[in-house]
């Protein structure tokens, strides 16, 4: 038995997002936004789910906020819906929107739980999409008024900020691979759209400056780690492209101010360049506060002409997988985060999203969660080795707090700590939740 310990100022929390719990889709003057298009689209999402109704938790959140603080987390993230602000994307605010997310953080403060917002989660308004999305500059512009308004309306009550989630999912997965709204599948479109949220992440980081908003700013990037299956020069540059995409392309410009020259040469031979204006790589190297990292697994990658983006397949090593069918990897969490610690100095970071997909279900009113409780062990050890090591973590938020929408495969994956039932919405606390109860009120778990 080993005691796994962590700092004393550690911090520990869950996350969710805006559209993968809150339903109340059409309530309130929210407007429309690509993931109800995209979901109501047939053959897009599995089974037909949608995020109509979710979790409910636009009405549920009390219900929530009381797990959370039985729980006993400080800090959780979850993420405001673009379009209950701006239902056009821009233009007229709808204040039934900052209302509802007022009562919202206001409960979470009287629970004594720190609020950390992530702007933007994936549910672009339909009324952007509509003239080009994030392809067109006036959506960075847009992003940038909506990040104003959220900044001045709750400067000194959220102090903890995230500019975008993943923002390789917003444009590769997205518009390259076409598996998320609005479901493109143009290279071109997706590297426009790669450097306009970047442009978007620094202009909004400038007017955070700017406005003098009390608190932190950073954001949220993947980061897939990719192994190579041999240490032949083929297979470890053809990892490296895939970690150079994940990573770099997101992280570099940002801490470095310049895209990794090894990818431009790599898209200039297929036709794709950047589209970038004067001024637009000053814009984007903002100091920020803090990164966040979200990881979930790791690939063994070899050399294969042709595969994929990057030359790079994915090697099958036998190694567990979660239900949704990623391979348990624990080491790419530590080498993902002691590469960024190399690579960009100690910046402190926040794990903003880990977790696992297992799909089991009440029996006798209890779930039996052990192979999450598996997973997170794994996971914590690999932190608190990085930490041992001198990365500088600040926090850990847990996917998810709740079973909910996960994206194109609809409610059929569940990453939650706490069951939901779809049919009743009933919540019930899994194994893995009384797991981490223990972990965040002791700051140790034994493994
Ligand atoms: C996203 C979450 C998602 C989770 C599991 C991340 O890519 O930020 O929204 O549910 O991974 O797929």
């Amino acid at each position: 038995m080993t005691i796994i310990q962590f700092p004393k100022d550690m911090k520990w929390g869950t996350a969710t997002a805006s559209y993968q719990i809150e339903g109340a889709a059409f309530e309130d003057g929210r407007g429309l936004s690509i993931w109800d298009t995209f979901s109501h689209t047939p053959g897009k999402v599995v089974n037909g789910d949608n995020g109509d109704v979710a979790c409910d938790s636009y009405h549920r959140y009390e219900e929530d906020i009381q797990l959370m603080k039985e729980l006993g987390i400080s800090v959780y993230r979850f993420s405001v819906a673009w379009p209950r602000i701006f239902p056009n994307g821009k233009g007229e605010i709808n204040p039934k929107g900052l209302e509802f997310y007022h009562k919202f953080v206001n409960a979470l403060l009287e629970n004594g739980i720190e609020p950390m917002c992530t702007l933007y989660h994936w549910d672009l308004p339909q009324a952007l999409q509509d003239t080009g999305g994030w392809a067109n500059r006036d959506t960075v512009k847009a992003f940038v008024e909506y990040a104003e308004t959220m900044f001045k309306e709750f400067n000194g009550k959220i102090k903890k900020w995230i500019t975008l989630n993943e923002p390789l999912c917003i444009s590769y997965i997205a518009n390259y691979v076409g598996a998320h709204a609005p479901g493109n599948k143009d290279l071109q479109l997706a590297t426009d759209i790669s450097h306009h949220l970047l442009v978007a992440h620094g202009r909004t980081v400038q007017k955070f400056r700017e406005l003098g908003t009390k608190g932190e700013i950073g954001y949220a990037p993947n980061t897939t780690w990719f192994e190579p299956f041999s240490n032949r020069l083929e297979d470890v540059e053809a990892c490296y492209r895939e970690i150079d995409h994940q990573v770099r392309w997101f992280m570099d410009p940002v801490f470095i101010g310049e895209y990794p020259q090894n990818l431009v040469d790599w898209f200039k031979e297929k036709g794709v360049e950047l589209p970038i204006e004067k001024g637009d790589m000053d814009s984007i190297q903002q100091p920020i506060d803090f990164l966040g990292i979200n990881y979930y697994a790791g690939q063994i990658g070899r050399y294969k002409e042709n595969t994929g983006l990057f030359d790079c397949e994915i090697v099958e090593m036998g190694y567990d997988r979660t239900d949704i069918g990623w391979p348990v990897y624990p080491d790419g969490f530590y080498n993902v985060l002691s590469y960024v610690t190399e690579r960009y100095g100690n910046v402190p970071i926040y794990i903003t999203e880990n977790g696992a997909c297992y799909n089991d279900e009440p029996v006798s009113g209890t779930v039996k969660d052990a192979k999450r409780i598996k997973y997170l062990q794994q996971h914590l050890t690999a932190l608190s080795r990085v930490i041992e090591s001198g990365v500088n973590i600040k926090g850990y938020f847990l996917w998810s707090m709740l079973d909910n929408f996960e994206w194109a495969e609809g409610f059929s994956k569940r990453f939650g700590i706490v069951h939901v039932d779809y049919n009743t919405l009933v919540r019930r606390k899994k194994d893995s939740y009384y797991w981490y109860k223990k972990v965040v009120n002791n700051n140790w778990f034994e493994y």
